[in-house]
């Protein structure tokens, strides 16, 4: 019905007007709602990227292979890699990780190099630290491209004071009761010439042969048939993911292969670790820091 005359007519105007207002308000509470709440996200997820290197997790993983002798049958090899002590890994904080390593009570630990980050004056420290690890078959490591970057000499002289058998291109015998296992390291793939020749040295067929390396990117096209267990590190798991699933910068020639996990190459099996530390800047996202525990059971033929 139309209003009779201007005042009725102004009065119906204003009523709509007064009707539209809230509905006109209510749409613009939910946008500023709504990006309210993605800037808590933005800013939670922000947060969260800088704790999460301190989530550290231990991973256990199983290796049943029937070239395990009897004697080193539920052997416990504790592998650390990618520590990056330097400005954002600190003193207290690595002898928390020694902490930790030993209560696991490893027989065997293996070093998976990147001990130091952004400057050689971190390295001597971080040996004194490490060489309060405590293993019964001893502590093992190989060098890093980080490593080789700050000083490979120190290095290698620093490990060896604090009681860590370097083994970039070597291989020993680790034996216990007349059963032996080989255990074999290869240096770094991009700072140093890879040779795995020492650690197949003498080998047989039937022996168990673990292998530790940096980069997992050796392991591309190399031979199977003499592995069994190989340790890898370098990639940080990605670092920052998305979501565990993929990550948008990998230090690896091969993409997202080699970035975490349990790789199967032939009879032999790639653990590559998240690492410790990180590189700048100093975050992780769905990639904690891992100690991997790794143990042995020996399967009867
Ligand atoms: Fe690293």
């Amino acid at each position: 019905m139309r209003p009779q005359n201007p005042n009725q007519e102004k009065n119906v105007r204003s009523k709509m007007q007064s009707a539209a207002i809230p509905v006109f308000r209510s749409k613009r509470t939910i946008v500023k709602r709504g990006f309210l709440y993605l800037a808590m996200l933005l800013a939670f997820t922000f947060i969260y990227t800088f704790l999460e290197p301190f989530w550290l997790e231990t991973k256990t993983i199983r290796i049943a292979d029937n070239d395990i002798p009897a004697v080193f049958d539920q052997v416990r090899i504790v592998f650390l890699t990618d520590i990056h002590h330097g400005p954002f890994f600190s003193k207290s904080r690595l002898r928390r990780l020694v902490q930790t390593v030993n209560r696991l009570r490893p027989d065997l630990i293996l070093l998976g190099g990147d001990y130091v980050h952004r400057s050689p004056e971190y390295i001597e420290p971080c040996f004194q630290e490490l060489s309060l690890l405590q293993a019964t078959y001893g502590i093992y490591g190989v060098l890093g491209n980080h490593d080789h970057w700050e000083d490979p000499i120190l290095t290698r002289e620093s490990m060896q004071k604090a009681g860590i058998q370097n083994l970039d291109n070597k291989g020993i015998w680790i034996e216990k009761n007349g059963q032996r296992i080989r255990l074999g390291g290869v240096g770094d793939f991009l700072y140093d010439t890879p040779d795995i020749r020492p650690a197949l040295s003498g080998l047989q067929s039937d022996d168990f042969l673990i292998l530790v390396t940096h980069n997992p990117d050796f392991f591309e096209g190399q031979k199977t048939d003499m592995m069994d267990l190989a340790f890898a590190g370098h990639t940080h798991g990605g670092q920052v993911t998305f979501f565990g699933l993929w990550a948008p910068l990998i230090p690896s020639q091969f993409g997202q292969k080699y970035r975490s996990g349990v790789i199967q190459m032939g009879n032999a099996k790639l653990i590559i670790s998240h690492g410790i530390g990180t590189i700048t800047p100093p975050v992780r996202f769905f990639a904690r820091p891992q100690i991997i525990v790794a143990t042995l059971q020996a399967i009867d033929n």
